[in-house]
């Protein structure tokens, strides 16, 4: 491969979106931010300066980041944040990967302004496995807040109570002509008619899980989170924050000036923090005469798309069920047929009690938590991946977390009396190559939820999926070792459970949290320790010397 290189300047700048204007935290002054373009086999640096106020550091999220855990990019988890004034080179190979993925800022709600793609095309002279796409276009969904995010989930924190949810999702930074003011921002595909066009869909938003469909046309789904599956069609594909899909989009023999809606709105299993807006973009077809300046036209009618309703779980489990790994020899699924390690994690919301001398917002005025296994997350001061390279993990992290819930019971049934929500930065410690199954349950003590959950330095195999509690008994008999789906993104379904499968070949410190930002920021997230394996190919190595400071 050969190396790429990029600057990204963090600097203010101002965008107006609803007729709202703000100032802005970007990179080099663009929103969405600029797109990463490599092959697979590449090298990757890419300069980050920080000339705003806020503490910057930028995740590559998907990025197997194999043995370059120092350039990953959560705050306080691989690094500590970049300050004011001052500049990291991430500096990684992309290794064994080929498809779409993104790079957010990975420190409280920067990843708001802060996100573009990353484009990451096969080997030279490696063909896709499906015919080659006329053009391929990136399409990124975000969210929009008319206010300073920083300060929504700072006030959330402080109040113990929800954080007010976003004024539009986005397609490509646009909101589209469903909202006020916004007809010129939106998201336009112009495209030829009998060609098929490579749609590289990223899931940027916040706080939701977005439902996506184009009027009148079917998207084979050929990829997801950067790894082929089997292609299937269908109308509509779900998509949580945190997740890519690549879908072709065969266009009509001919449909001369048609335009189609395409539209994108939240799954919502949750209560409080999604609204039920909708970011629209058009679909034009180019006239068939139009040369080198095409038109088009405003008088055939708009198609619509139907979507599901808000909540219709059984649409994205009958959906997710559909995604297998290609399994071919060309692109094999190495899925962990022998498991060294079994973990059980309930995930979910919780209550902490308010402390005194203040009023929370939350239930029954006490604050909000989200946990796995009954902790919530401490952030530490110092970044846990440096503690443990320099052997100063004392009063940094503790390597004990609790491989089972701390309070066993029935998890989708009414919620208990005593919602236990410990607070501690606890990890798992795991020797070099542990196969490792983790089982994820959500716990429902707040209502049945949906969490996507995104490992960190790894691509799982998502190998089982069902509602209700998990049975250890039955439900693994069930298990699809041969060709689940390989992710690093997966939701953990309403009331119902996951289970997934890796093999800890990367020696590092590796996050793990719901992609839902506001679970995130209370506490729903843990990190995993991988120790170096004896040969030197094993280890990881020392830090670049320009690794920010805490
Ligand atoms: Cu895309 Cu830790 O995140």
């Amino acid at each position: 491969g050969i190396t790429r290189h990029y600057k990204f300047d963090i600097q203010m700048t101002n965008v107006t979106r609803l007729c709202h204007t703000k100032s802005m935290v970007t990179v080099n002054g663009q929103y969405p931010g600029p797109r990463i373009v490599a092959r697979e086999g590449d090298r990757v640096i890419v300069k980050v300066v920080n000339h705003v106020q806020s503490n910057v550091s930028i995740h590559w999220h998907g990025v197997r980041q194999l043995r370059s855990g120092w350039a990953d990019g959560p705050a306080y988890v691989a690094q500590c944040p970049i300050q004011t004034g001052h500049s990291y080179v991430y500096n990684f190979t992309i290794v064994a990967q080929r498809g779409t993925l993104f790079w957010h800022a990975h420190i409280s709600w920067l990843r708001a302004t802060l996100y573009g793609p990353i484009i990451i095309l096969p080997k030279r002279g490696v063909p896709y496995p499906f015919a080659k796409p006329y053009k391929e276009v990136p399409m990124i969904f975000g969210e929009w807040w008319n206010a300073d995010t920083e300060a929504v989930i700072n006030q959330a924190l402080q109040t113990g109570g929800g954080p007010n949810v976003s004024d539009a999702y986005t397609i490509n930074g646009l909101p589209g002509p469903l909202y006020n003011c916004s007809a010129k921002d939106t998201f336009k595909l112009r495209v030829k008619p009998g060609r098929t066009y490579l749609l590289r869909i990223i899931n940027a938003a916040l706080n939701d899980e977005l439902f996506f469909s184009i009027a009148n046309h079917t998207l084979t789904i050929v990829e997801v989170d950067a790894v082929y599956v089997k292609p299937f069609d269908t109308n509509t594909l779900i998509i949580t924050p945190g997740q890519t899909t690549n879908v072709l989009l065969h266009t009509k023999p001919t449909f001369p000036g048609a335009t189609f809606l395409m539209l994108a709105r939240p799954y919502a299993t949750g209560q409080g923090t999604f609204d039920n807006s909708t970011t629209a973009g058009i679909l034009e077809y180019q006239h068939s005469n139009a040369s080198s300046s095409p038109s088009f036209s405003k008088k055939l009618p708009l198609f619509k798309p139907s979507l599901p309703s808000l909540n219709d779980t059984k649409f994205v489990a009958d959906f997710t069920r559909k995604l297998r790994s290609l399994a071919t020899t060309q692109y094999p699924a190495k899925v962990p047929q022998t498991i060294d390690r079994r973990f059980f994690f309930t995930v979910g919301l919780g209550t902490s009690p308010c402390p005194k001398n203040q009023t929370c917002q939350g239930p029954n005025g006490t604050k909000f938590a989200a946990t796995v296994n009954n902790v919530s997350f401490s952030m530490p001061t110092t970044a846990l991946l440096q503690a443990h390279f320099f052997g100063q993990s004392k009063g940094v992290y503790t390597p004990d977390f609790p491989i089972i819930p701390l309070m066993p019971l029935n998890y989708t049934g009414a919620p208990p009396n005593n919602t236990l929500v410990s607070n501690g930065t606890r990890l798992v410690v795991l020797p070099f190559n542990t196969s490792v199954e983790l089982v994820m349950q959500d716990t429902s003590i707040l209502g049945n939820e949906s969490h996507p959950l995104h490992l960190h330095g790894f691509n799982f195999f998502v190998v089982g999926q069902g509602f209700g509690n998990h049975d250890p008994e039955k439900d693994p008999a069930k298990f699809n070792l041969v060709d689940p789906v390989e992710r690093n993104t997966v939701s953990v379904p309403p009331g119902g459970w996951v289970a997934i499968r890796f093999l800890a070949d990367n020696p590092g410190v590796w996050f793990m949290h719901c992609h839902l930002e506001v679970h995130t920021s209370w506490g729903l997230k843990m990190a995993w320790l991988v120790l170096d394996g004896n040969l030197p190919n094993q280890k990881l190595p020392p830090p670049p010397s320009d690794l920010p400071k805490c």
